[in-house]
This record gives structure tokens, sequence and C-alpha cells, in this order.
């Protein structure tokens, strides 16, 4: 896991914890889903239909490229979703959340 170290000029909101793929992970609020999947090393957030990888490109909404499924809903860009405590994050396969465990 990596982040920026706090200092004089950066601070971090609260702790929070979403779980991605089943798994609970840390997050701090003020973070993007794409930030915590980038901080936990995760580059790809989802495969196209035909299998490609796909993940974080533009950063600021535009290019579709990060969507993942966000508490049962398909399609929504981990750059522009805010994370909250308890979210249930989903890397995407095609139009569907990854299954557990693959
Ligand atoms: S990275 Fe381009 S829309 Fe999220």
């Amino acid at each position: 896991m990596s982040r920026l170290p706090l200092g004089p000029e950066l601070e971090r909101g609260p702790r929070v914890e979403i779980v991605l793929d089943g798994t609970p992970v840390e997050a701090f609020t003020g973070e993007t889903v794409a930030t915590v999947l980038l901080a936990h090393g995760e580059i790809a957030t989802r495969t196209t239909v035909g299998g490609e990888p796909r993940g974080i490109f533009c950063g600021i909404g535009v290019c579709f490229d990060c969507l993942v499924v966000v508490d049962g809903v398909p399609n929504t860009r981990a750059c522009m979703t805010w994370v909250r405590d308890g979210m249930q994050v989903s890397r995407q396969d095609g139009l569907v959340a990854r299954q557990s465990g693959g």
C-alpha cells in the first residue's frame, strides 16, 4: 500500500473502511474509490466485455475506463466517487461485478 506521507502541508480525512471484492480495505474520507484502488496497488478496475483490462486513465471523469460496481450499481466511475464507510466496491467484468475470489 502506498500513500503520500503526512506532513505540515498534507492532511488526511478520518479513516473509514470499504469492502473491495469482498475484502475490507482502509480508506480515508476525501479519497475517491480510484485513489483507494491505486493506494492498494490495484491498477485495473475492470475488464471489457472482450476481457481486456482497463483502469484509471484520465482521473477526471472523462474516459469512463475506471468503471466499478458501487453498492450494486455498475458503471460507476471510480475517479468521481468519494468513499464512505461501509461502501461495497467490486471490480467489473464486462457489465457485471467481478465474482469474489476471481
Ligand atoms: S479515469 Fe477516466 S473516467 Fe475515471
